[in-house]
């Protein structure tokens, strides 16, 4: 994806000026191919630049591959950009955080994650430490019926 999309006016916004600002966003995937074999890469974003300002609304439109997911992905903080400037409410964005969400379109797991890792995420989201999280860990496990399978990823569950 490349696009440029500035503020409602037309004007070039400053980091300042806009709740999203997102500048020569690039986004490399590094595709392993075996352990010996070379690694490749996938561009997915190339030199994207955005502003949002409070109380703007804005769609993304694009076709399958475009970017769209990796573009949201990166705003919420769920992957590292390879170069560029996102900064949302005036911070830059270093990795997930309470004041982003993100709604995903088929499930709400993260796939990378064991079945306990997606259950603590809010937990880690709100920097409660893992020893004090356990009884809220375990509630969750039981209320799911899902600690036999808490080491596991979500695609290797039954119903995946
Ligand atoms: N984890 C990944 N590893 C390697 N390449 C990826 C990965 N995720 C996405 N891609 C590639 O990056 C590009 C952008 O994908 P992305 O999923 O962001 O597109 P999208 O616009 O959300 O598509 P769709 O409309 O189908 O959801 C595509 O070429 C895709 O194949
Ligand atoms: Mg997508």
């Amino acid at each position: 994806m490349r696009t440029t999309v500035d503020g409602i006016g037309g004007e070039r916004a400053e980091a300042r000026d806009s709740e999203i600002y997102v500048r020569d966003l690039y986004l490399n995937y590094v595709i392993k191919r075996g352990r010996k074999k070379a690694s490749r890469s996938q561009p997915a974003l190339e030199g994207v630049n955005i502003d949002v300002r409070k109380g703007e609304f804005l769609s993304l439109v694009g076709s399958s591959g475009c970017g769209k997911s990796t573009f949201l992905y990166i705003l919420a903080g769920l992957i590292r950009r390879s170069s560029g400037d996102v900064v949302i409410g005036g911070k830059d964005v270093v990795g997930p955080a309470l004041d982003r969400g993100i709604v995903m379109q088929g499930y709400a797991l993260f796939p990378w994650r064991t079945i306990i890792r997606n259950v603590e995420f809010g937990l880690e989201m709100k920097g409660i430490p893992k020893k004090r999280g356990v009884s809220s860990r375990k509630t969750a496990l039981r209320w799911w019926d899902l600690a036999a399978m808490r080491g596991d990823t979500p695609m290797s569950c039954p119903g995946a």
